[in-house]
């Protein structure tokens, strides 16, 4: 991960986050030590949770807090009740800056505080003690920015998510190379010749039908959004509602951050093996209600990350118990993609301790420049020079009396 190996190096003089508490609720992977090693040579002291149960990698967790003073609260596997303490461990510490994927510990200090006001929390209140967060996921800005809706964000939260250099290497060569990968893994299918249906257009949906393309299947797209189907039309998908590629796909494909994307009218419609996969944040994008009901047959575990429901008629194979396949069955991003992303999350926890107390408490872009730095590093990983501007050139975009 070279571009966070230069920041660390930066870091480790600078030490911009001297003595700040920094909580993470990532996934616990080899490229998020990669991070933590960055925010402790900064200065940081840096406590750690998973954003997935099924992602940790114990090892890992192991290591950091062995070998890097990292507070780490995860394990492998574990069980909702100890994803909840672990959670709540880091908004004991009470952090001050926050490094989210998915918003659940920003939102768990919030909701904490929330009971705070009213007398019945541990006392403090834990949200006046941020500085401010990130957030590296879709469905965590959603549910920042609803909280925002109604008043209750509490500090500054930059959305790393939507920072261009993230769309770009993260959703849509990372996603789109990395969830293909889980499937194929799981499922050991080929996809040349074979429909893939995929719900959702949006900059994670369009590296997979990208990728998907590329080794030989026929792509249909669903979508919501008119102008996420009109480009996905012009691109050369076919595109129609979910109902009508029920019956066509032999693969499935959501990522939508909504829940129920596929249901009970669509299964019912599914040709027999058909191969359904989430990844999408959440394992609600699949109905797993509406299959369990249908499978009068029952479920049985046919490979180790496939369980087959019997539908009386048909079978339905779904990957990873509709858990977001490219981290369930699969390693996530590769590291090069994670590096990036990765070194936006310290330059914005940088930004967030430098202008601590002055940005406004809502979900805000990441500035221009750290995507531009990010950038720049990365070229400068992959030994890639690029022009710059010529002063007359500068001039002739800045100003605006020539036209010719
Ligand atoms: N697996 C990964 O590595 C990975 C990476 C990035 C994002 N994500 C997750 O994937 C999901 C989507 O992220 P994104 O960044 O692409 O979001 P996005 O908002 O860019 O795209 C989502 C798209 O889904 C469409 N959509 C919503 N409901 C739909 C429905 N019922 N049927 C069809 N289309 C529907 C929306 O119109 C939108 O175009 C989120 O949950 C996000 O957290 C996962």
């Amino acid at each position: 991960m070279p571009v966070l190996r230069l920041i660390r190096e930066r870091f480790a003089k600078e030490r911009p986050l001297d003595g700040v508490r920094v909580a993470a609720c990532l996934h616990v992977t080899a490229e998020t030590a990669c991070l933590a090693r960055t925010l402790v040579a900064g200065g940081a002291e840096v406590g750690l949770c998973s954003a997935n149960p099924l992602s940790t990698q114990d090892d890992v967790a192991a290591a950091l807090a062995t070998n890097d003073h990292v507070d780490v609260h995860a394990l492998h596997g574990e069980d909702i009740d100890s994803y909840v303490a672990h959670v709540n461990a880091l908004v004991d510490s009470g952090p001050q800056i926050t490094l989210d994927d998915g918003a659940d510990l920003l939102t768990a200090i919030h909701a904490r505080s929330g009971a705070g006001a009213d007398g019945a929390s541990n006392g403090g209140d834990l949200a006046e003690k941020l500085i401010g967060g990130t957030e590296e996921t879709t469905t965590g800005l959603l549910r920042l920015r609803r909280l925002e809706a109604e008043s209750g964000l509490r500090c500054p939260v930059l959305a790393v998510n939507e920072a261009l250099a993230e769309r770009t290497l993260n959703d849509r060569y990372g996603t789109g190379q990395s969830a293909l990968d889980g499937i194929l893994r799981a499922a050991n299918l080929l996809l040349a010749g074979h429909t893939l249906v995929l719900l959702g257009y949006g900059f994670a949906g369009r590296g997979i039908a990208q990728r998907a393309r590329g080794a030989g299947a026929a792509v249909i797209v669903c979508e919501v959004d008119p102008l996420r189907a009109l480009e996905a039309r012009m691109e050369g998908y076919e595109v129609m509602p979910a109902l009508d590629a029920a019956g066509r796909g032999d693969l499935f494909v959501t990522v939508t951050g909504s829940r129920s994307v596929l249901r009970r009218e669509h299964f019912e419609r599914m040709k027999d093996n058909a191969v359904l996969a989430n990844a999408g944040h959440f394992d609600v994008e699949i109905d797993l209600d509406d299959l369990r009901a249908l499978a009068t047959g029952g479920v049985q575990p046919v490979l180790p990350l496939i369980d087959q429901y019997d539908l009386g008629d048909r079978r339905l194979n779904l990957l990873a118990s509709g858990r977001v396949v490219n981290l369930a069955a699969g390693e996530g991003h590769p590291a090069a993609v994670m590096d990036v992303s990765f070194a936006l999350q310290a330059l914005a926890a940088e930004h967030l301790v430098l202008n601590a107390g002055s940005l406004e408490p809502r979900v805000l872009d990441v500035p221009r420049a750290i995507d531009d730095e990010v950038s720049r590093l990365k070229l400068a990983a992959l030994d890639v020079q690029i022009d710059t501007l010529t002063e007359d050139q500068r001039d002739y975009l800045q100003g605006w009396r020539q036209s010719f």
